[in-house]
């Protein structure tokens, strides 16, 4: 695992749109995994500027969304659908089509999450998966105890995590009870995974998944079965580090080619 400490959340962000955009100018017609929530989206505003400079062009790439909330209708604008929408599909110039979430409101969920497996390898796979952390150490929506081999399918959101997305909405109660996600065996099949953390509050799971044991318990700690992922945090998400020290050491001793 690389893991880049760097001094802020603008500068998470922008090293991770350069994996991103690396990956873009490579394969114009692959595949991109996306993250909802807060931590990703100073990887789309710097990928935006970038599409805006003439410098990027989605147009062709696929872009897959880790999870959708069950039931919630794709026109509230906190549906995972609206949320890609608003601030990748449009911004960075994606073509909608190319573009799929995990369908929240089928009537056959357990057949909606096998087609979006199956969508997921038709496009042979997702190329780069684009990741945040939840303060339990959830990734997409996998809360702890979540099978590592799992694929798409419903899972029930714990109390924290909707206590945390509450914010979105505009009581507690609103935030859905249940939402649909790619499993912890789906984001292992990604070619690359890029983990972005910011704050004191992500701390704690930033220890877990990347010094604690490969658990369920910490669904992020399964990154340490992937060969090439990489962690980019600010020094506060990375304040609970016992090795801070050797990665911070390990990263300026690298060459730039290995970087990222
Ligand atoms: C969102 C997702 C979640 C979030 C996590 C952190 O698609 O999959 O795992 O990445 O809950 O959320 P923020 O970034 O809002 O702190």
């Amino acid at each position: 695992m690389e893991i880049v400490i760097l001094p802020d959340a603008a500068a998470v962000g922008r090293a991770a749109a350069s994996v991103i955009a690396d990956v873009v100018a490579r394969k114009p017609e692959g595949a991109l995994g996306l993250a909802t929530g807060s931590s990703p989206l100073a990887i789309y505003a710097e990928l935006a500027q970038r599409v805006e400079a003439g410098e990027l062009d989605f147009s062709r790439m696929r872009g897959f969304a880790l999870d959708e909330y069950v039931g919630l209708d794709y026109a509230h604008p906190e549906s995972y659908h609206a949320v890609i929408d608003r601030t990748v599909t449009r911004p960075l110039g994606f073509s909608p089509e190319l573009v799929s979430v995990p369908d929240g409101m089928a009537p056959d969920i357990p057949a909606a999450c096998a087609a979006y497996e199956a969508a997921i390898d038709a496009a042979g796979g997702i190329d780069v998966q684009i990741l945040g952390i939840g303060a339990n150490g959830h990734i997409g929506f996998n809360e702890p105890t979540s099978s590592l081999a799992s694929r798409t399918r419903i899972k029930t959101l714990t109390p924290k995590t909707r206590e945390d997305n509450a914010r979105f909405f505009d009581s507690p109660e609103q935030v859905p009870t249940h939402c649909v996600t790619q499993g912890l065996g789906t984001i292992l099949r990604a070619g690359r995974l890029v983990l972005v953390a910011q704050g004191a509050g992500k701390a704690d799971a930033i220890a877990a998944a990347v010094e604690g044991p490969v658990s369920a318990s910490c669904p992020a700690s399964v990154l340490q079965l992937h060969e090439h992922a990489t962690v980019v945090l600010d020094e506060a998400a990375a304040s609970r580090l016992h090795n801070a020290e050797y990665y911070r050491y390990t990263w300026t001793n690298k060459p730039e080619w290995q970087r990222y």
